[in-house]
């Protein structure tokens, strides 16, 4: 089967769900590795490989190992990992909140966790078929959009992260130069990491995952290939950094 590949990490996500189910109806797509903490085996076809990493550091290089025999083959890449809250942690809302220990955690899901992918998949992605990664941050990362405060952790594990894609875009821009790399933000989108957030989305403004993933899509097969890291969002607006 000719056509391109694709890596989907995080595949848990709401958003990542609806990527996969979009491209296994592209006929352009021949194949989907599906990466995520959790063994989705049992949903392996024809088209979806599912495969199951805990983002250890030696873990992500074997999966990147692994997918050598896809080199330069894989020409769409979705790194979708990112944590707001969980059981033990919610957003900070003013500065008394603020602890390692949540701190450590957003920065090891959304800063650590998808730099360790930008690295081990540099020889992987290298070749000459345009190649787009699009690594899911936030608009709240953008230091100079920043006029709310508050959600301290998240906040800054996102300007962290669009930092690593800046200073990883310099690096593959001379290694890998068939690669864009993308720090998108969805909107705000109907998934449980902004399901307690939701009240105060204005009307039409809560997206649904499979309409963030056709507008991904679409952004990805327009976007300039120029060997500059990009900001955008949902719209295919630029952000500020
Ligand atoms: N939903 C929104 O409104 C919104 C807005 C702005 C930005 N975003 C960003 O969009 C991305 C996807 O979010 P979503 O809304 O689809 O959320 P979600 O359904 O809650 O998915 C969570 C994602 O994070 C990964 N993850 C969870 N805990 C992790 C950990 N400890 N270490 C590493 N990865 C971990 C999961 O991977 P596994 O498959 O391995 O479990 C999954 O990919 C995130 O980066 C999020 O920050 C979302």
């Amino acid at each position: 089967m000719s056509g391109f590949h694709a890596l989907v990490i995080g595949a848990s996500s709401a958003i990542a769900q609806a990527i996969i189910q979009t491209l296994e109806q592209d006929p352009t797509c021949s194949g989907i590795t599906a990466v995520s903490r959790s063994d989705n085996s049992h949903r392996n076809s024809d088209k979806v490989h599912f495969v199951v990493c805990d983002y250890q550091q030696e873990s992500i290089e074997q999966v990147c190992q692994e997918l050598m025999p896809w080199q330069g083959k894989i020409h769409k890449v979705f790194i979708c990992n990112g944590i707001l809250h969980d059981k033990t942690m919610q957003p900070e809302r003013k500065i008394e909140s603020v602890n390692a220990a949540q701190m450590a955690a957003c920065f090891q899901a959304n800063s650590i966790t998808p730099m360790l992918w930008l690295k081990s998949l540099l020889p992987v992605l290298k070749g000459t078929s345009a190649t787009q990664v699009a690594v899911f941050s936030a608009r709240v990362g953008s230091i100079s959009d920043n006029k709310m405060g508050g959600w301290y952790s998240y906040r800054a594990s996102k300007a962290a992260l669009n930092m690593l894609i800046q200073t990883s875009a310099v690096e593959y821009a001379r290694r890998a130069k068939n690669v864009k790399l993308i720090a998108f933000h969805p909107g705000t989108t109907d998934t449980p990491l902004s399901q307690p957030f939701q009240r105060s989305v204005p009307e039409g403004k809560l997206f649904t995952p499979s309409f963030v993933a056709q507008q991904l899509l679409l952004l990805m097969n327009n976007i300039a290939m120029n060997n500059q890291a990009a900001y955008r969002d949902w719209n295919h607006q630029e952000i500020e950094w």
